[in-house]
């Protein structure tokens, strides 16, 4: 087992209440929730928010952020806070973690929503672009990543309508610790191909893909949603890859309309 480092975290809801812990993406931190953890908690769910590590106000270990690696941190925070079982959300990055997660201890998962996120490894080519970003981030900083990832984080529409959003997510990557931006990206490049392991994901699942997310586009949806046995796909219309943010209200249905069974503790 890796080493765990202990995240910072949030919570929010009655504390007899049914858990769901939500993990967010690259490069940004527990904020990017704030409409769901809301939403959620009031309906009686305790909602944990974790800063994965690199990130928010989590350690930033000098080592690369595999999957591998941000699993056990979030095990080891779900066993200091008492959780034997949870409902895991990872949005993209997130994502990735939260599949790790619930491949190595599918008990404790009891239920997986997947949100804007994929299956499968990075191409060959895919990944030199990470190592080229990494060494780029290393010596002109975080802007590199946040001036690339914004135009896909949300449509060009919403960037016009809304430039408050847009500004708040560009904010959030701004704040990217640098060490913590290398290090994911290091560890986003290594991660594993999961397609091959889906069919043992047995809990039920929820994946969620923005009509017009271009970074883990509706086929890499797609594949999640066959591949487990118990999935259902819903498309978000008018978003790009960072739907929970841009149509937050949209993904926070989804999520309530397929939460209500798990809602007995
Ligand atoms: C994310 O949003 O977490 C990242 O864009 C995922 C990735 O780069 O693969």
């Amino acid at each position: 087992m890796p080493d765990a480092v202990d995240l910072a975290y949030s919570i929010e809801g009655p504390s007899t209440g049914p858990v769901i812990l939500l993990l967010h993406g690259f490069p940004l931190s527990k904020r990017m929730w704030r409409h769901q953890v809301k939403a959620l908690a009031a309906d009686g769910w305790r909602v944990v928010t974790p800063d994965l590590r690199g990130h928010g106000a989590s350690p930033r270990p000098d080592e690369s952020a595999t999957m591998q690696r941000q699993a056990a941190d979030v095990r080891r925070l779900a066993d200091t806070l008492g959780l034997d079982a949870f409902v895991l959300a990872g949005f993209s990055m997130g994502g990735y973690v939260a599949l790790q997660l619930a491949l190595e201890s599918p008990a404790r998962v009891r239920g997986l929503a997947l949100i804007d996120t994929r299956a499968d490894a990075d191409t060959d080519e895919a990944r030199a672009r990470r190592y080229a970003t990494a060494e780029d981030v290393k010596a002109r900083g975080v802007a590199v990543v946040a001036d690339a990832m914004l135009p896909k984080m949300l449509t060009e529409r919403t960037r016009g309508q809304r430039p408050e959003l847009a500004d708040e997510v560009r904010d959030m990557m701004m704040r990217a610790p640098q060490t913590g931006v290398v290090q994911a990206l290091l560890g986003m490049a290594a991660r594993p191909d999961q397609r091959p392991h889906l069919a043992k994901l047995q809990m039920p699942a929820l994946v969620l893909v923005g009509s017009e997310d271009a970074v883990t586009p509706r086929d890499a949806a797609e594949v999640l949603a066959k591949g487990m046995p118990d999935a259902r796909l819903e498309v978000i219309p008018d978003a790009a890859h960072l739907s929970p943010m841009e149509q937050p209200e949209a993904v926070t249905s989804a999520l309530r309309r397929w939460l209500k069974p798990l809602s007995s503790v």
